[in-house]
């Protein structure tokens, strides 16, 4: 009866199309189908070559164009100078547009751009809309005028996840804007040696914070108001373990046992897969002798059987050209395509290397048009869910423009929004005597001085060049917040390996006539001044000390007796042993983004009063890696001979300006099924004289268990606001999969005996409470 139905309807519309005369719309342009439907219509439409094509992603046209700058087409030709891509020129890409022969590209940073090539993918046969991808790892950063929010490791420190999906949500609607609907982010790499130098990036060393904090930018980036659609597509990646390659060093091999794979790293993809992220990039590294672009077992049989993984695969930067001239596991760039796509890649970053032999292969019949299909599915529906048939254009009247309040683009809600990330990221170290917050009566003339205080560093890795207007130093927001004071500055210089050798007396004598001394030191991961770069991408330290002279800087101003404090900026834990145990007051801001100096200076005068916890341990050197908060009981059963084998800050630490006192933890029972759950609550005293915000920490330990388990793992959080004197009972419920292990075998599973539940302000032993309950399996 519904068939009958169907073809009534559709003969009548086919009729009354022939009388008006208009073409009927496909099914793949017509919105009131649904996505299935129009992915299929469009999929048997398409040859075998604009299928391939979709799976193809290149670099923007003006990136291109830069590496060609002083070039003609012709001379290039004539001569062995190539542009970005040897044999192609800019102009050679448009064509390929028109083509239908380009599915995406990446580093598209100006919105005429974007129009400008969605233009040339309407004039193709099929219309089909390109994916613009860009890394807006905290904010869309690449893009001039953007609000650039803390990095990651900064976001991490909030512990508030409703924060961090708030950021995405604003980092999507300025992508939008400005064109970009594919974000590579979130990086939930589990960064547990802070050589790498990508650890800004990442949510820190603990698998729980990591997910969560992914869940939350994941769901920020995807959840659109208009159901089923897509703000924009989201990016988990580095898959997998990157972050823990061999000396700290970007793109080196990983060798991991599959139980600390699944105990560690692997926790973050699950919860971002179960929170419907639609795009997952592979690592640069091998993992135990296999390069994860050919990765099958990690790819097909854990993330798309095991995990249940829906989205579309994309390689990192050239990495399948990599698996010939890195891995050495391919011995041409077709056997390359061969392996990627056979391990389940679906689409190739970027460039020419990609179509002609995946073509090839499957004229060969070595990879088969179903496997095709599959991949173009997946990248088709993100596109329809983005509603980029409908309109792939982005208007540029009145959104994309840097306007306080009518504009996307670092808008006044989008401001406050990274002044509170700011302040809720700043860790307070270190404050001997109650030095901080500043008392403005008492310390009138203070000198600013160190590397970081008066630059862009604060906006971290992923940024290009912003406009000064737009960002806040350190400097700026101490002039703007420490009214009354009598603030000096002395410029050192902004390399961090080169302080102006003349510059460190003179800080000496400047510190001689002042109150207080505020040092600003750290690193730097100036994308756009390479040579400068002490951390980001690419940028692994075999060291953990401050670079150059700054550790000098510090003492020659502390030498003086003037009260010092110490002001970090850095995407990584720096171990900076001397400066923790001679300096009054430290400050961790991490890479605090576009208002960070403002809420520095707030901390330091008192406007605000600290909350940030760390997530990731800061160790005493760089010999104290791997120093996890979660590591085995019998990891520091022995002791380092020549140093101290503590760490030197714990996951988890931070000051207040407020006291908590934490009392009363209790379990509501002492013994519970394996299937039952268990509430351990505590009560949270604010017994300081300030309102604060707390960070309630709740850890597991399995007493005894068939196979070595952490000393403590963090099971949930919460952070609470407390006045002065306010008391708070706060709950955690114990469920039955965070009794859980793997076991022997690798098989979830939970064995019966004592649990012990520690409650507290950070991992240090001093600063938890613990009960205990018992476990039966009957
Ligand atoms: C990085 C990725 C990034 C990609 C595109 C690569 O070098 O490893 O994380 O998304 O470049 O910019």
């Amino acid at each position: 009866m519904y068939k009958l139905l169907f073809i009534l309807t559709l003969s009548l519309s086919l009729i009354a199309c022939k009388e008006k005369k208009t073409p009927m719309k496909p099914i793949y342009l017509d919105e009131s189908f649904s996505v299935n439907k129009r992915v299929e219509d469009l999929l048997s439409r398409m040859t075998l070559e604009e299928k391939i094509a979709q799976m193809c992603q290149y670099v923007g046209l003006e990136h291109m164009k830069k590496a060609e700058q002083n070039l003609t087409k012709e001379q290039m030709e004539e001569s062995d100078a190539h542009g970005f891509y040897p044999e192609l020129h800019s102009s050679d890409v448009e064509e390929m547009i028109t083509k239908g022969l380009i599915g995406s590209f990446l580093h598209v940073v100006d919105v005429n751009e974007v129009n400008h090539l969605q233009a040339l993918a309407q004039k193709s046969r099929l219309k089909i809309p390109l994916l613009i991808g860009i890394d807006a790892i905290h904010g869309t950063g690449l893009v001039e005028g953007a609000t650039i929010y803390p990095t990651p490791i900064g976001l991490a420190s909030t512990w508030a996840p409703d924060l961090v999906r708030k950021v995405s949500v604003e980092t999507a609607k300025e992508m939008r804007a400005t064109g970009a609907t594919w974000t590579f982010t979130p990086n939930i790499d589990v960064a547990r040696d802070a050589r790498w130098g990508r650890v800004g990036e990442t949510f820190g060393e603990d698998p729980l914070l990591v997910s969560k904090m992914g869940v939350a930018m994941i769901q920020g980036l995807q959840h659109s108001e208009k159901n089923g659609h897509f703000n924009v597509v989201a990016c988990a990646k580095h898959l997998i373990a990157g972050s823990q390659s061999v000396n700290g060093i970007n793109g080196a091999p990983t060798d991991l046992s599959e139980r600390t794979i699944r105990e560690i790293f692997l926790p973050p993809y699950k919860a971002a897969v179960e929170a419907g992220v639609f795009s997952i990039m592979t690592a640069h590294n091998e993992l135990n002798g296999v390069a994860c672009h050919a990765d099958k077992w990690m790819m097909n049989d854990i993330l798309r059987e095991e995990l249940g993984f829906k989205g579309f695969f994309v390689s990192d930067w050239m990495d399948i050209e990599r698996l010939v001239t890195r891995h050495f596991v391919a011995p041409n760039q077709k056997e390359a395509c061969f392996q990627t796509i056979d391990a389940g890649m679906d689409m190739h970053m970027h460039g020419p290397g990609f179509l002609k032999p995946v073509e090839a292969l499957v004229k060969e019949g070595r990879i088969s048009v179903h496997r095709i299909d599959q991949s173009i599915r997946r990248i088709l529906e993100a596109k329809f869910k983005l509603g980029l048939f409908e309109n792939p254009f982005v208007n540029t009247t009145g959104t994309t423009e840097t306007t306080e309040t009518t504009g996307v683009l670092f808008n006044r809600l989008h401001q406050a929004t990274a002044l509170e990330a700011a302040q809720k990221s700043i860790v307070l170290l270190k404050n001997k005597d109650n030095l901080l917050p500043i008392n403005k009566l008492k310390y009138k003339k203070i000198l600013v001085t160190g590397p970081n205080s008066n630059n862009e560093t604060i906006l971290g890795d992923w940024v290009w060049k912003q406009p000064k207007k737009n960002v806040v130093t350190i400097l700026e927001g101490i002039r703007e917040v420490a009214k009354g004071c009598e603030i000096t500055y002395l410029n050192v210089g902004e390399d961090v390996r080169k302080i102006v050798p003349s510059k460190l007396l003179e800080a000496k004598r400047k510190a001689q006539k002042s109150d207080l001394a505020i040092v600003v030191v750290g690193e730097n991961s100036f994308r756009w001044k390479w040579q400068e770069k002490t951390c980001g991408e690419n940028a692994a330290r075999s060291e953990l000390n401050l670079v150059g002279e700054q550790q000098k800087l510090i003492k020659m101003i502390n030498s003086t007796g003037v009260p010092t404090l110490v002001v970090f900026v850095n995407g990584r834990p720096l171990a900076t042993e001397w400066i923790a145990e001679n300096i009054p007051a430290i400050i961790e801001s991490w890479e605090p983004g576009s208002m960070g100096g403002k809420a520095v200076a707030q901390i330091i005068f008192g406007e605000v009063n600290p909350s940030g916890k760390l997530p990731i341990t800061i160790p005493r050197s760089v010999g104290h890696q791997l120093s996890i908060y979660n590591a085995k009981p019998s990891q520091y059963f022995h002791k380092y001979v020549t140093s101290r084998s503590d760490n030197l800050f714990s996951f988890g630490y931070g000051l207040s300006y407020s006291k908590f006192k934490y009392d009363n933890v209790r379990v509501s029972k002492d013994t519970i099924r394996s299937d039952e759950s268990v509430q351990i609550s505590v009560e949270v005293t604010n017994v300081g004289d300030v309102k604060g915000d707390e960070i309630v920490q709740f850890y597991l330990r399995d007493e005894f268990s068939s196979v070595t388990r952490p000393v403590k793992e963090l099971k949930d959080f919460k952070r609470i606001s407390l006045d002065p004197k306010e008391s708070k009972v706060v709950s955690f419920k114990v469920m039955p999969h965070m009794l859980g292990f793997l076991g022997k075998d690798l098989v979830e599973t939970i064995e019966s005996g004592t649990f012990i539940g520690m409650v507290g302000s950070s991992s240090r032993r001093t600063d938890l409470k613990s009960a205990l309950f018992y476990v039966t399996k009957d």
